[in-house]
């Protein structure tokens, strides 16, 4: 296990590196209460406090909902609404009390942080 949490806070800590490359110059409020949540999903799956990981994919949902992705490009959009599928299915997870499955939504989660980042680094 020990292994496991080791590979899941290097997930996160690329994310963030990759994230901080970005350059529009004035952060976001959005982005940045996004990745506190996300830090915060991780420290409740290393602790097995899943009521927590619920939480906090409940406001990052309401977070991604709340920005919306009607002006962006169809690709932006598709990243847009799969991270919010994924982030729905770490809420069904979390609420059915199953460890394996909250772990394996979160790093599907944050891969797609990592996907749209990526995508609009290219662009
Ligand atoms: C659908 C696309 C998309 C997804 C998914 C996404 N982001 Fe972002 N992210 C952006 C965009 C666009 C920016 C740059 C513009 C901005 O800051 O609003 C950004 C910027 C950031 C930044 C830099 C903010 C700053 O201070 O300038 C961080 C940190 C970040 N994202 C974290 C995350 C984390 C953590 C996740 C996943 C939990 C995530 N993002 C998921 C689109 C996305």
């Amino acid at each position: 296990m020990k292994h496991f949490y080791t590979g899941l806070f290097a997930v996160l800590a690329i994310g963030l590196l990759g994230a901080s490359s970005l350059t529009p110059p004035d952060p976001s409020e959005l982005m940045k209460k996004k990745t506190e949540h996300a830090q915060s999903i991780l420290k409740a799956l290393a602790l097995a406090d899943l009521p927590l990981v619920k939480k906090e994919a409940e406001a990052i949902e309401k977070l991604t909902v709340e920005a919306g992705f009607a002006n962006t490009s169809e690709k932006y959009a598709d990243y847009g609404r799969e991270f919010l599928r994924i982030v729905r299915e770490l809420i069904k997870e979390a609420e059915n009390k199953n460890m394996a499955g909250s772990y394996y939504q979160f790093t599907r989660m944050t891969s797609v942080c990592f996907s749209c980042h990526e995508h609009l680094r290219t662009k």
